[in-house]
């Protein structure tokens, strides 16, 4: 439907306490990528916050299909948010409230070729956020303010510091190459497992690159080869400063030269 007849409760839950989780799919020339994983994932976010998953695995694709079918762009990222409903304002789960999805299709920009070429800048900041940044719930103020303090200092993302380890960005997962290994935080409670953060890792075991699940410490950041930063909607881009350091040779490593190329490769 056109967005103008949208029309969603202001006593909805996800509007008022932000009582919502959310899930955003890629598509490529019409078609979802990763789309199980992310149905998988979404499926999860529900049942950890005892939302009912109003739709089965096949609507949701019938639905995501839909959009991506009817959408004027061919690459887009699919948004969908599932809240727990409308009710009056009190906290305990409501009796009978109908869950609320809301799903868009907006034109996936594609990645700069300067981006590429250069590289991105990051920041580091300490992680305020709660527990449970394993669910991929709607709630993202700290992300946000985490990304605007980035944007403020002239970096694309910000890497989330807690108890001396770096986590993941405000928006991404980090991967760090150090003497040849690439590591990355545990799927935990203290990040989003991300969809993409998984298909980097399956490229490389398929490049036959050694990796490691594991806590981060705070200073090798500063000491890295290479770091990376992933998600849906930018892939895996090159870090190539952090802070005030300049990460390895100062220009994209070329361990992320074979992923990425991989990575065009198996979207492709
Ligand atoms: C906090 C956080 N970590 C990681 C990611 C990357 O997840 P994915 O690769 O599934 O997009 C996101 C994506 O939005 C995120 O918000």
């Amino acid at each position: 439907m056109p967005l103008e007849a949208c029309r969603v409760s202001p006593l909805d839950r996800g509007f008022v306490f932000g009582d919502a989780v959310y899930e955003l799919i890629p598509a490529y020339a019409r078609r979802a990528f990763c789309l199980q994983q992310h149905l998988a994932r979404l499926e999860r976010s529900l049942g950890q916050v005892h939302i009912q998953n109003p739709y089965t695995r096949t609507q949701w694709e019938t639905m995501i299909g839909n959009l991506i079918q009817r959408s004027e762009s061919a690459d887009v990222a699919v948004y969908i948010q599932v809240t727990r409903g409308v009710a009056t304002r009190d906290h305990p789960f409501p009796e009978n409230a109908v869950p609320t999805v809301f799903a868009m299709a907006n034109p996936l920009a594609s990645i700069a070729d300067e981006t590429l070429q250069n590289g991105v800048a990051l920041i580091t900041i300490k992680d305020i956020r709660w527990q449970r940044c394993d669910i991929k719930v709607t709630g993202l103020l700290a992300n946000i303010l985490a990304k605007q303090d980035a944007l403020q200092s002239s970096a694309s993302e910000a890497i989330l510091v807690r108890d001396g380890f770096a986590l993941e960005g405000s928006s991404s997962n980090l991967f760090v190459v150090r003497e040849g290994v690439v590591h990355t935080h545990p799927k935990d409670n203290q990040i989003l497992p991300g969809i993409t953060r998984d298909f980097v890792l399956e490229l490389l075991t398929d490049l036959g690159r050694e990796y490691r699940e594991q806590a981060i410490p705070e200073d090798w950041l500063y000491s890295a080869d290479e770091i990376w930063v992933t998600s849906s909607a930018r892939e895996v881009l090159p870090a190539t400063k952090i802070d005030q350091h300049v990460v390895g040779d100062g220009v994209p490593g070329k361990l992320w030269r074979d992923v990425y190329a991989l990575y065009q490769e198996r979207k492709a």
